[in-house]
C-alpha cells in the first residue's frame, strides 16, 4: 500500500508523497507555533512544539524504513535536470543539515522545557532560547525546502 503510486500524480510511491507534503508545510506549522510564543501563549507554544517534534520523528522513521525497503534514493535517480555528482553533493548537504537540525531540535526542546518548568529567569531564558531557536528554525526550513527540491528533481523535473 505505502509503496503503491501516490496521489500527487508524479509517479512517486505513496509514502514519499505523504512525507514530501508534510515537509512542504512544516515551516508554516513551525511558524504558527512560534506565533503562539510571540503572542505570549507559552503553553500552546511548547505543547505544539512537542507535538510537531513527535509527528516529524514519525515521518522521518517512515521515510527511513521506506527507503531501506525500497532500495534507496538512487533507485529513482536518472541523469536529467542534474548530474549524478551534483545531486550527490546536494543530497549530502541536505542530510548534514537535517541531522544537525534534528539533534539541535532534541536538545533545544528538552532543555527549554526543563528550564521553563523549573522557573528560571525569563529574561535570560528568552535571550538564549530565541537565539538558538531562530537558528533551529532556519535549519529545519532549509531541510524542508531542500527535501521538497529533491522530490521535484527525482519525480517532476
Ligand atoms: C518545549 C520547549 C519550549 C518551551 C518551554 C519554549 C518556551 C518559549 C518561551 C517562554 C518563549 C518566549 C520568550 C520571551 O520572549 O519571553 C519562547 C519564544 C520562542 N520560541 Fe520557544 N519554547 C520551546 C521550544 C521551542 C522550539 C523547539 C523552537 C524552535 C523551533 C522554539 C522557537 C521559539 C522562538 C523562535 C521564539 C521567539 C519568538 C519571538 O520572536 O518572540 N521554541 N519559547
Amino acid at each position: 500500500m505505502l509503496f503503491e503510486t501516490g496521489f500527487l500524480g508524479t509517479g512517486a510511491p505513496l509514502y514519499l508523497d505523504v512525507i514530501t507534503l508534510y515537509f512542504g508545510i512544516l515551516p508554516f506549522i513551525l511558524a504558527g507555533s512560534i506565533l503562539f510564543a510571540i503572542r505570549k501563549q507559552y503553553a500552546l507554544h511548547y505543547r505544539s512544539q512537542i507535538a510537531i517534534f513527535i509527528i516529524t520523528v514519525v515521518m522521518v522513521l517512515l521515510f527511513e524504513i521506506g527507503m531501506r525497503i525500497d532500495g534507496g534514493f538512487m533507485t529513482y535517480m536518472e541523469e536529467g535536470v542534474m548530474s549524478m555528482a551534483l545531486f550527490s553533493i546536494f543530497l549530502a548537504v541536505h542530510i548534514a543539515v537535517a541531522v544537525i537540525s534534528v539533534i539541535l531540535w532534541t536538545i533545544v526542546l528538552y532543555t527549554s522545557f526543563r528550564e521553563y518548568k523549573a522557573g528560571v529567569d525569563m529574561v535570560e531564558f528568552a535571550r538564549t532560547h530565541k537565539r538558538k531557536s531562530r537558528l533551529l528554525f532556519g535549519g529545519l526550513t532549509f531541510t524542508s525546502v531542500t527535501g521538497v527540491l529533491i522530490y521535484l528533481i527525482l519525480f517532476v523535473w
